[in-house]
């Protein structure tokens, strides 16, 4: 069984002269149990991908489906629940909030 699925993703960024194609119909499947790498030379669209199929941001069209869940559907309250219990994301950068302390920042993550 597909336990994530997104067909004919798009994700553009910008608009006119700017318009940055990131992703442009992008077809994605993983099925229960499988291990997936997403390869590509810098620039590509993975973390743009990767940010969609997290319930990160979302794309311009096409719905993203996550255990038969469209997250698009979900508010972004249950975006962030989504994120908490299902996705676990190792940033490329730390993304540290610079002024709290561990302690701070992981009270923060108990609600
Ligand atoms: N927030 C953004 N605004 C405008 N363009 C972006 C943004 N994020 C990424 N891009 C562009 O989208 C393309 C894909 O970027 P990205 O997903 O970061 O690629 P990768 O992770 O494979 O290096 C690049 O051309 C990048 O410049
Ligand atoms: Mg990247």
């Amino acid at each position: 069984m597909a336990i994530l699925n997104a067909f004919h993703l798009k994700k553009y960024y910008g608009r006119d002269e700017g318009l940055v194609k990131a992703l442009d119909d992008v077809n994605v499947s993983v099925e229960n149990g499988q291990f997936a790498a997403i390869i590509g030379i810098s620039g590509s669209g993975k973390s743009t991908l990767l940010n969609m199929l997290g319930g990160l941001d979302a794309p311009t069209s096409c719905s993203v489906k996550v255990e038969g869940r469209s997250l698009e559907k979900l508010t972004e309250e249950q975006l962030t629940v989504f994120r908490r219990q299902r996705i676990g994301f190792i940033f490329q950068n730390y993304n540290l909030i610079p002024y709290l302390t561990a302690v701070e920042r992981l009270r923060g993550m108990e609600r």
